[in-house]
C-alpha cells in the first residue's frame, strides 16, 4: 500500500474545524509505514448525500463521519453491520465491490479501550447511564465481549426500553443479560458504570440513583477533557476506585475505523499521549 499516490481518507461533518481524527489517522499511517492523506471535510447540512458519493466516485478510500450525519450515513450505505443496524448510525464508510458500507466503530473502540484500563467486559456486571445515540452505538460489543450483565438506566426510561426490545429482536441470544430502569434503578453492585449522555457536557448535572461501586470498579464517561469530567469526580467520591475518560475511546474507535480501511489495526499507546499532552 506504500504508492506513491496516497490513500485519500477524510472525516466529513458539520462542524468539522474541530475534529483530531487527521491527527490521528496520519499518525496511524506513519507508525505503519503507510501513505495516507486524511482531510477534514465540512459538508453543509443539505450536501450530505452529494458529498458523500463524490467522495468514492473521486477514488476516495476511506470516510469517517460525524455529527450531524451519523444517521444519514447510515441511511446512505447499501450494506451495514448489525452493530450500526442497533445504532441506526455509521462513523465508518468504505466501498466494496462497487457497494457503500458503513461500520459503527464506537463499541469496539470503547471495548478496546476497557481493556487497555484492566476493565474487560467479559463476566463484569455493567451499568450504562444514558439510552441515546452513544449507548445504542456500544450495546453489541460490550455484550459480544462477555458483559454478564448489562442494565441502561435512563432519564426517560421508554427509550432504555425501546432499545432493549430492539436489541432482543435482533439478537435474542442477548436478551437474558439486559436490563433496564430509571436513573434510580441503580440497585445492585456494578464493575463498570458507564456515562453514555450528554449530561456532563452542559450545566445541568446528571442525577442518577446512588451507585455500590464493586472493589476497584471502572467509571468510565465517553466525555473526555482536560480535566475530570463531573460524572469522574462524582463517581470518585462515591466510592469508584478507578475513573477514566473517553479519550482512550475516541482514539481506539479510529484504531478500528483505520483497521477495516487498511487491514492492519495500528498501535494506539503514542497517539493517546499526544493527545493526552494536548488537552
Ligand atoms: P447522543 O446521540 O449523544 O447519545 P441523544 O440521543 O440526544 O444524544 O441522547 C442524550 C442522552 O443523554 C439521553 O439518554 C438523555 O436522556 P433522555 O433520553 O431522557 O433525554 C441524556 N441526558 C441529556 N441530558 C441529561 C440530563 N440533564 N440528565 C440526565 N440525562 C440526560
Amino acid at each position: 500500500m506504500n504508492t506513491p499516490t496516497p490513500a485519500h481518507c477524510a472525516v466529513i461533518g458539520h462542524p468539522i474545524a474541530h475534529s483530531l481524527s487527521p491527527q490521528i489517522h496520519h499518525a496511524f499511517a506513519h507508525s505503519l509505514g503507510l501513505n495516507v492523506h486524511y482531510e477534514r471535510i465540512l459538508s453543509e447540512i443539505p450536501d450530505f448525500e452529494r458529498t458523500v458519493q463524490d467522495f468514492f466516485a473521486r477514488g476516495g478510500h476511506g470516510l469517517n463521519v460525524t455529527v450531524p450525519f451519523k444517521e444519514r450515513a447510515f441511511a446512505l450505505a447499501a450494506h451495514s453491520s448489525p452493530r450500526a443496524r442497533l445504532a441506526g448510525a455509521v462513523n465508518t464508510l468504505w466501498m466494496a465491490e462497487g457497494q457503500l458500507h458503513g461500520c459503527n466503530t464506537d463499541g469496539e473502540g470503547l471495548v478496546y479501550d476497557l481493556k487497555k484500563l484492566h476493565a474487560d467486559p467479559k463476566g463484569q456486571r455493567i451499568l450504562i447511564i444514558g439510552a441515546g445515540g452513544a449507548t445504542r452505538g456500544v450495546l453489541i460489543p460490550l455484550l459480544e465481549a462477555g458483559a454478564q450483565t448489562l442494565k441502561i438506566i435512563n432519564r426517560t426510561p421508554t427509550r432504555a426500553t425501546q432499545i432493549a426490545e430492539e436489541l432482543s429482536t435482533q439478537q435474542p441470544q442477548f436478551a437474558p443479560r439486559l436490563a433496564v430502569g430509571s436513573l434510580q434503578d441503580t440497585q445492585g453492585q456494578w464493575d463498570i458504570v458507564i456515562n453514555a449522555t450528554s449530561a456532563s457536557l452542559g450545566t445541568a448535572g446528571l442525577q442518577h440513583g446512588a451507585i455500590d461501586y464493586a472493589p476497584n470498579a471502572l467509571a468510565y464517561d465517553m466525555v473526555y477533557g482536560a480535566q475530570p469530567t463531573p460524572f469522574m469526580q462524582h463517581a470518585q467520591a462515591q466510592g469508584a476506585q478507578r475513573v477514566a475518560d473517553g479519550l482512550g475511546m475516541l482514539v481506539e474507535q479510529a484504531a478500528s475505523s483505520f483497521a477495516i480501511w487498511f487491514g492492519q489495526r495500528p498501535g494506539t499507546t503514542t497517539v493517546r499521549q499526544q493527545l493526552r499532552a494536548q488537552l
